[in-house]
């Protein structure tokens, strides 16, 4: 009887043990067919009733088949654990010849680019960076550099005013007095000054209300004429081109005497003139000059001692000339397809 018991109970388990479809349904097979209360067990305790010549009989057969529950349950745990591995393996394949994923990546802003390429260079000629307010005084926009109230060069620059003293900066000379009050008479004073200008303009391809500027100074004892035409041929020959050629045009400006406009050498014909000089061989770049003594008095300077040299120019002019761009406007309007064609860094 325990014979057959266990013979079925072998048969049971084997079936069982094929069945389970995974490493917690074997165990529960483990369980209860070896477990302490399990059946096996239960034919062991039965034992006692058998003759002394079956005992050993049925009490081997038990081991035995015990033995083989057992080695049948770790075949099949090693065969659903290589089986699991397998799967694993296979869900977490990676292909390394897979393209990689781009990071899509921003570039500076033309214009900002332009200005940092200047002020990286003026900052290796010794300058420094200096700002001021984009609303400003009618002081420091005008009277401070020699534009009196009713002067006529003040039509120079149409204002937008929000009171009678107080009007959006025209342009960035204003940071020349601001800095020069600062340095309360004592030079040097080397700096150059970016920032946003405003004029009342009617918004075209070459006109903005609203535009960037950068503005240079140099006031110290003896700067001479040519200590600007240094700096300026520097300056061209970096923006430009090693082989760019300066000169000098007499011009007017109220701040500065006498008043110089630079063109350089044609970038694109060399001289021999097209459509980028306009069939002159010269590009007008920007105005300068030596500062007015009235300028330095009036800051705080004594120009029987110092004397000094200042330029203004448009950043959106020289990206304009230096990348053929018609449309004022394109630096304004943040068309991505227009600003991701200038990745200068
Ligand atoms: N402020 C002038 C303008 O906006 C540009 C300029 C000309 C600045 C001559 C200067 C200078 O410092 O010396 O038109």
């Amino acid at each position: 009887m325990l014979k057959e018991k266990l013979l079925e109970l072998r048969e049971q388990a084997i079936e069982n043990i094929g069945s389970a479809d995974g490493l917690k349904a074997l165990q529960d097979v483990h369980v209860r067919f070896l477990g302490k209360k399990g059946p096996i067990t239960e034919v062991l305790k039965g034992m006692g009733k058998l003759s002394a010549e079956e005992r050993p009989v049925v009490g081997q057969l038990a081991n035995e088949v015990r033995k083989m529950i057992a080695a049948k349950i770790e075949e099949k745990k090693a065969d659903l654990e290589a089986k699991l591995l397998e799967m694993k393996l296979e869900s977490e394949k990676i292909d390394v010849t897979l393209p990689g994923r781009k990071t899509v990546t921003g570039n500076h802003h033309l214009l900002g680019s332009i200005i940092r390429e200047v002020e990286d260079l003026f900052i290796g000629l010794g300058f420094s960076i200096e700002e001021g307010p984009e609303v400003e005084q009618d002081y420091y926009n005008f009277e401070a550099l020699n534009l009196p109230k009713d002067h006529p060069a003040r039509d120079m620059q149409d204002s937008f005013y929000i009171t009678d003293e107080i009007l959006m900066r025209t342009h960035t000379s204003p940071v020349q007095a601001h800095t020069l009050e600062k340095h309360k008479g004592v030079g040097p004073v080397k700096v150059i000054c970016p920032g946003k200008v405003y004029r009342r303009d009617n918004d075209d391809a070459t006109h903005s209300h609203q535009f960037m500027q950068i503005e240079g100074l140099y006031v110290d004892h003896n700067v001479r004429l040519s200590d600007l035409k240094g700096i300026l041929t520097v300056f061209a020959k970096h923006m430009f081109g090693a082989d760019r050629e300066i000169r000098l045009r007499p011009s007017f400006f109220p701040f500065t005497e006498p008043s110089v406009e630079m063109d350089i050498s044609c970038f694109r014909c060399g001289g021999h003139g097209c459509n980028v000089c306009k069939g002159t061989g010269w590009i007008e770049i920007l105005g300068a000059g030596m500062v007015h003594p009235n300028v330095l008095r009036m800051s705080g300077f004594d120009p029987s001692e110092y004397t000094g040299f200042a330029f203004g120019m448009g950043p959106e002019r020289i990206a304009m000339l230096k990348y053929g761009i018609e449309d004022i406007r394109n630096f304004y309007t943040d068309d991505i397809r227009f600003l991701k064609q200038f990745n200068r860094a």
